[in-house]
């Protein structure tokens, strides 16, 4: 006779986006990554997890793009703690997405992240933030980071996550061209071209400060961009009008996201970044706004949708 699964309540998390604010590629690396520089920046764009109580591990998206089987990032999440946990049962874990597919904002990563998150909480294992890092790591590079949010440096392979004392603070405006980009294609279009170096210093001259106030961001560059532009040049027509909108009202950072295909703004004052939304929309591109979100507001987050966890339906 099959076991029947416990009961428990349901429990619904938030799962963020991020944005690199700057990246800089230093070489590659012997594990076949690249050595990274790069500022990461949880935003408010969020998919939200719903995890109920089921016996074997099942992830459920109606997103055609999303896989909803054990090969997707948050499923392969709660099978790795379940083995290092040594736990028997297993969770059914339902993806609201709103975060774009294949878009350079960290949605599958984040996913993965959120989920070792809600359920190191659930099955009451204690591991916390530092106890879950093994495991983030080895599911992606960018997964340890969602284990933390806010503004972060990453380093290594961008898995070595150091939040930042000064939190950057601003409203966002994403153009999404709709159309996925393979991140590991880019960085293979990165290694005919690279020249090794670690004297790049945009990015920690911005983190020690010696940079004052925001115009700091306009040092930070994403050296993935024109490989991201190699590797989708229909999207280089589209890139270079995004980015007139956004700097031409005011974007104080207008830059490709990771390996794209999502491009934003930052801005200082949420009248600018209206402003870029609309001009952006009137020209027939997909424009989202999303905000900042710090490290205490990414903690805040958390502790509040995991202290309150929700009866199942039934
Ligand atoms: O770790 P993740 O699966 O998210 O990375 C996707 C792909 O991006 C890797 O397979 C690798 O090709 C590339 N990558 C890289 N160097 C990094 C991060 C990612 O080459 N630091």
């Amino acid at each position: 006779m099959s076991r029947a699964a416990p009961r428990r309540p349901s429990l619904r998390v938030p799962s963020y986006a991020k944005v690199n604010l700057g990246l800089e590629v230093l070489g590659q690396r012997q594990d076949g990554y690249h050595e990274l520089r790069t500022l990461f920046q949880t935003i408010s764009l969020h998919d939200d997890l719903e995890l109920r109580p089921a016996r074997e591990v099942v992830v459920r998206c109606s997103h055609p793009g999303v896989p909803a089987d054990q090969t997707n990032l948050a499923a392969r999440a709660a099978l790795a703690l379940r083995r290092y946990a040594r736990r028997d049962e297993g969770v059914e874990i339902a993806i609201e997405k709103r975060i774009p597919v294949g878009g350079g904002l960290g949605g599958g990563s984040s996913n993965a992240a959120a989920t070792l998150l809600a359920l190191d909480r659930w099955w009451g294992l204690g591991l916390g933030r530092a106890g879950l890092l093994p495991l983030a790591r080895n599911l992606g590079a960018d997964v340890p980071f969602f284990l933390f949010g806010g503004t972060a440096l990453g380093l290594a392979r961008g898995d070595e996550v150091y939040p930042l004392r000064r939190q950057v603070k601003g409203h966002l405006v994403l153009a999404l061209p709709g159309r996925p980009v393979s991140t590991a294609a880019v960085f293979a279009r990165i290694d005919t071209r690279l020249t090794p170096r670690e004297n790049s210093h945009n990015i920690f001259r911005f983190v020690s400060s010696d940079l004052g106030g925001s115009s700091a961001l306009r040092v930070l560059v994403n050296e993935l961009e024109s490989a991201a532009l190699e590797e989708a040049p229909d999207l280089k027509h589209q890139v270079r009008r995004i980015r007139g909108f956004l700097v031409r009202d005011g974007a104080l950072l207008a830059s490709l996201s990771g390996s794209g295909s999502s491009y934003f703004g930052l801005f200082d004052d949420a009248q600018s970044a209206g402003r870029a939304q609309a001009a952006l929309r009137g020209a027939g591109f997909h424009a989202l706004r999303a905000r900042t979100l710090s490290l205490d507001q990414y903690a805040r987050a958390w502790s509040r949708s995991l202290g309150m966890p929700r009866t199942a339906a039934k």
